[in-house]
This record gives C-alpha cells, sequence and structure tokens, in this order.
C-alpha cells in the first residue's frame, strides 16, 4: 500500500485527532462532498466544492498511457490532491459549537423523495484495466450495473474489488502510482470523457466504505449536511432542516438520533455511524452508490438495518455493494460478478449474471466453489 495515497480503508475515527479527521475527510471528498475547511460545513475553497481542479493533461497521459486526444481527463497530481482533502479538527469542533439550536418545522420523511436530475442510471464498465505501478490488478473487466438494482462484487481478497471500485468513483487516479485504461459511463456518458470533471462523477456517484468515518466533532445534523455545497445549490435553513430528516430516515437513522442532532458524530456507535455516512452521501442526490464492504464491521441488527436500507434506496440510486458475506450478497442483489485473481494474473471477472443463478446454478466451476466456500 502505498503510504501517501489515500485510502478508502482509513481507521475508523474515535475521536477528534487530525488522522480521524483527515480520513473522514477522505470518505467526504470521495463521496462526492467538499472537506470542510472553516467554521462552517461545507464551505470549503470555491475550486474544491466546484470542482476546478486543474487538470494535468500530460501526468493523466503518464499514469494512464491513454492518448490525450482521446482523453484530456482532469487528473490531479498528488500535491493537488493533498490539497483537496485536508481538514482542520479546531474548525470542525467550532462548526458544531455553532450551529443554532432550534426546533425542526414538521415533514413527512415518507413523502416521495425527488428524483435525482436523470433518474435511475446505469452503470457500465467496459474493459477496464487498472495499475498500481507496474503491477496489473484489473484486466479488461466489462461490466453493467443495471438501474434500480443491486449489483453485488465477490471475489477472495486482494482480486481487486475496490480497486474497480474505486476506478467507478474516479478515486483511483489519486494514487501517485495508478493508472488505468476502459472506460466508465454512467448512461453512455464516459466519466473519464473529455472536459469532465472529478466532482462531476462524484457528485452522480456516491461512495460508502468499510469503516465508517463521520466527523467526529461534528454535529450529526452537520455531518449529514456536509456535502451539500457540492451541489451548488443554496437551500434555505428549513429546506436543510428537512433533508436533514429525509436522509436520516432513508438512512434507517433518524428515529435513534432525532433528539440529539447537535451532538458529535463522533458519539454515535459503529453501525449509528454507518447510516449516518450513509445519509451524507444521499444528501447530495446521486444516482449511484457504491458500497465497500459497508457492514463488515458491524453487528447483525446493524447490519440487517443498512440492508434494509438498501432495499428501499434502490427504487431510486443503483447500488453496487462490494461484500465477503455470501448470505449478503443472496439478501441483497440482483445481479453479481465474480472477481478472481492469482498472484501471476491480475483480477478479472469469471462470472455474472442474477444472483440466484450464480449461487444456484454457476457455470464456471471456480464460481461454485467460491460460493460454496471452498475456497477464498
Ligand atoms: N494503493 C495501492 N498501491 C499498490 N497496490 C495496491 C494498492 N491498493 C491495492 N493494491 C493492490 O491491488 C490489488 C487489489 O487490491 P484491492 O484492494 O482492490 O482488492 P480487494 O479485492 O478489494 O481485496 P479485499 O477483499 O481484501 O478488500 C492487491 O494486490 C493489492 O495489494
Ligand atoms: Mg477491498
Amino acid at each position: 500500500m502505498n503510504p501517501t495515497a489515500p485510502s478508502s480503508n482509513s481507521p475508523a475515527a474515535p475521536d477528534d485527532t487530525p488522522a480521524a479527521s483527515a480520513a473522514a475527510a477522505d470518505e467526504l471528498a470521495a463521496s462526492g462532498a467538499p472537506a470542510p475547511s472553516d467554521a462552517s460545513a461545507g464551505d470549503s475553497t470555491a475550486d474544491t466544492a466546484q470542482g476546478q481542479l486543474p487538470l494535468d493533461r500530460s501526468w493523466w497521459q503518464n499514469v494512464t498511457g491513454r492518448s490525450e486526444a482521446g482523453r484530456p481527463g482532469a487528473a490531479m497530481p498528488q500535491t493537488e490532491a493533498t490539497r483537496v482533502l485536508p481538514a482542520a479538527p479546531a474548525a470542525m469542533a467550532a462548526t458544531a459549537a455553532t450551529v443554532a439550536d432550534r426546533p425542526f418545522a414538521p415533514v413527512d420523511p415518507r413523502a416521495p423523495q425527488p428524483r435525482p436530475a436523470g433518474g435511475l442510471a446505469m452503470l457500465e464498465a467496459r474493459e477496464v484495466s487498472a495499475w498500481f505501478g507496474d503491477h496489473k490488478v484489473l484486466d479488461r473487466v466489462s461490466l453493467t450495473m443495471e438501474a434500480g438494482k443491486v449489483t453485488a462484487l465477490i471475489g477472495p481478497s486482494g482480486c481487486g474489488k475496490s480497486t474497480f471500485l474505486r476506478i467507478l468513483n474516479r478515486m483511483h487516479e489519486l494514487v501517485p502510482s495508478a493508472s488505468l485504461a476502459g472506460e466508465v459511463l454512467i448512461d453512455g456518458d464516459d466519466i473519464y470523457g473529455d472536459h469532465k470533471k472529478l466532482t462531476d462523477a462524484r457528485r452522480s456517484i456516491g461512495m460508502v466504505f468499510q469503516k465508517p468515518n463521520p466527523f467526529p466533532a461534528m454535529s450529526i445534523y452537520d455531518n449529514a449536511v456536509a456535502g451539500l455545497k457540492l451541489t451548488g445549490t443554496h437551500v434555505s435553513r428549513d429546506e436543510k432542516d428537512d433533508i436533514v430528516e429525509r436522509c436520516l430516515t432513508r438512512a434507517g437513522l433518524w428515529k435513534e438520533v432525532k433528539d440529539r442532532l447537535r451532538q458529535p458524530g463522533g458519539g454515535l456507535s459503529g453501525g449509528q455511524q454507518q447510516r449516518l455516512c450513509i445519509a451524507r452521501s444521499l444528501a447530495v442526490q446521486p444516482r449511484i452508490l457504491l458500497m465497500d464492504e459497508p457492514c463488515s464491521a458491524l453487528d447483525p441488527t446493524s447490519t440487517r438495518v443498512i440492508e434494509e436500507t438498501m432495499s428501499e434506496l434502490q427504487k431510486e440510486v443503483t447500488i453496487v455493494i462490494v461484500t465477503h458475506n455470501m448470505q449478503q450478497a443472496q439478501r441483497v442483489s440482483q445481479q453479481c460478478a465474480f472477481f478472481l485473481a492469482s498472484q501471476s494474473t491480475p483480477g478479472a471477472i469469471v462470472e455474472h449474471g442474477d444472483t440466484d443463478a450464480m449461487f444456484n446454478d454457476p457455470q464456471d466451476v471456480r464460481t461454485r466453489d467460491y460460493v460454496n466456500g471452498v475456497f477464498g
């Protein structure tokens, strides 16, 4: 693991240490939200919030090996990447402290949620390959993740599931040694296409990580709406209240936190923190939600709540989940892809299709052995 690379598996943040805040900032940035840099949640610098990141085409060409004509890209050199992610613990504490304490206007959280612009989205990976330095870790992975469905990515450790997910969210390019090839399309539109900004993709594609990383000192309320600025939509205080309630409700957390919204996110249990991170992702109304082992650190009750949440969310958001839990894959997904790598061969998809068929009538003996626990 490159120590300078942004990591999706940053340690959980039990306190307000710079490391904990940076981990939360990593996740927030990756989930499409700006890292808070002052006392106003989400009021980060305009270039960060609006995705006006400097383009460096030669760097892009170096890391991707793709022609500049075909792919000018919006890749960032590491110095710029790190500039996006800093967090200020003291400022965040101030944020929590300055939020006015006032009652909410009544809203009906069951009222229809306004559809994200464009409605349900299909995500398609075409011939995606990935490298870390000279090490090729994915080889020509093609997969269609159908609109309004949950697609589960399964496979043994190290076969490239997280790397694939990070390519879908344009996180992979933030790793200094990383390169990639192929295309990722939302409803036919390549997220790596000409003139596409990093934050265009992040706005459409939210991400929830293995270990929940809310901003620990920031209030639950401010955590939930920390990414709102990214939409470029200025919302009134009442609208913000509505969004907080809706997102926390959709994430299955509202009832547990509605009387403690001004308390720090870091004071929640692990399962609650994960649902807070889901709420935070939903606040920017992504069309696609990527989840990398979102329940692996959770107890069965929290896992069940999150699975129920996913089942509700898939009516509005296309979901891709990485899981090592075969029962979970069967419970939550309609589509499934089995990844496999070996020491000498990079990760690739062995088989994909309907989840029921993958588990009950796999076509490849390796799939059959894996889903039956023979290896992995
Ligand atoms: N930042 C990095 N630098 C170098 N190599 C990396 C980096 N991240 C991942 N790798 C390598 O890429 C390969 C795929 O890793 P990845 O994390 O995508 O696997 P995974 O399927 O998600 O595994 P797990 O189930 O354990 O999470 C592995 O060989 C891993 O060591
Ligand atoms: Mg992984």
